[in-house]
């Protein structure tokens, strides 16, 4: 049997998935250029508990520079999170990031994978490839960010390595959260501005925007079923959504419970790029992968600051600037 290797590693969601292939008995190998666009610090203690596991090693480096090649093996099964996510930084000089790390990235991930006979890629996409068309049924690629355009893009690479035989999973992540998560989400800077200090969370709008919030956890039980089972070559596309579409105003409602201190808010126009709404179309993913989110969007706010509060505290008291 192959081993798993997990691109970006280091970051919120992939470290969580190394942890839970760790924990399932896999070997890992995990690919990170621990890039500085968010704290390296933060990525570094990410893997800390991956690192203790003699099951697991990490690459320290680029995807785009390493010789892919010498780390793939047949039979492994490659889960590619690397990538410049955000939607607010691809505007402008920010899409050569996205180019970069997401297109150019995802198409030498792909022709490794190809040339080294893997058994399976399962590819992060977006629920950003959508736009506003996240809320219908029947939605279409029509991005609106330049970042779901870097993503659309390497959905469509995934069609063309898909027909020379690679095998390739795409799961369209909406929005995630959890313990780790970036620190540029909004979740984070919602718990970040009810701390002492003078922070303030930019509200763009006024909070009516919905999104299906996503625990970390489905996100990872999702990406694994969709590593490991065994599965008929499939080339639609996984929704990975949490089950309820909230509301910002919600969200921010239920910080402020938890916390048991007001936000500090500044007022902003809405951002270009970031759709009004996201609905997921999970009976698809629930009916191939035998899965659905199980965690209620209270409870993983629950858990998500109880993790936020202890790391603000082992860094004495100091949060990660983005
Ligand atoms: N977090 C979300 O809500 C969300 C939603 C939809 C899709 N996604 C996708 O899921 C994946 C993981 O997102 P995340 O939120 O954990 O982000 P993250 O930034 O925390 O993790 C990405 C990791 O990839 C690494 N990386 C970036 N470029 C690299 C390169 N060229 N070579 C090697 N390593 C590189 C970074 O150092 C980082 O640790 C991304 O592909 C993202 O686009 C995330």
């Amino acid at each position: 049997m192959g081993k798993s290797i997990v691109t970006g590693a280091a970051g919120f969601i992939g470290s969580h998935l190394t942890e839970r292939l760790l924990d399932m008995g896999e070997t890992v190998v995990g690919i990170d250029n621990f890039d500085p666009w968010y704290d390296p610090k933060s990525k570094e203690s990410n893997i800390r508990f991956a690192l203790a596991n003699p099951d697991f090693s990490i690459i320290k480096e680029d995807v785009l520079s390493l010789d892919l090649g010498k780390v793939f093996n047949e039979g492994d099964v490659v889960y590619h999170l690397a990538a410049r996510p955000g939607v607010q930084d691809s505007w402008n000089t920010g899409f050569s990031a996205s180019v970069e790390n997401n297109i150019l990235a995802t198409q030498q991930v792909f022709e490794s994978a190809l040339i080294s006979g893997v058994r399976r890629v399962v590819f992060a996409s977006s629920s950003s490839v959508y736009g506003e068309s996240a809320t219908e049924d029947t939605k279409s690629i029509s991005p609106i960010s330049p970042y779901g355009v870097s993503k659309a893009a390497c959905e469509q690479l995934a069609d063309v390595y898909r027909a020379r035989g690679l095998d390739i999973m795409i799961m369209r992540y909406f929005t995630v959260y959890g313990p780790r998560q970036r620190p540029d989400m909004a979740m984070n800077r919602l718990f970040r501005a009810t701390l002492p200090g003078t922070y303030r969370f930019p509200l763009r709008g006024n909070g009516s925007q919905r999104r299906e919030f996503t625990f970390m956890k489905d996100v990872v039980t999702a990406s694994i079923k969709a590593g490991s089972l065994d599965l008929q070559e499939i080339s639609a596309p996984f929704d990975v959504g949490g089950g309820v579409s909230a509301s910002l105003g919600e969200v921010m409602s239920i910080v402020e419970e938890l916390v048991g201190a007001q936000l500090r808010i500044d007022q902003e126009p809405l951002a270009v790029g970031d759709p009004l709404i996201t609905v997921a179309s999970t009976d698809f993913t629930e009916s191939v992968l035998d899965w659905k989110a199980t965690t209620d969007l209270r409870e993983g706010l629950a858990q998500h600051y109880d993790s936020f509060k202890e790391r603000v505290s082992s860094n004495s008291g100091e949060i990660v600037e983005f």
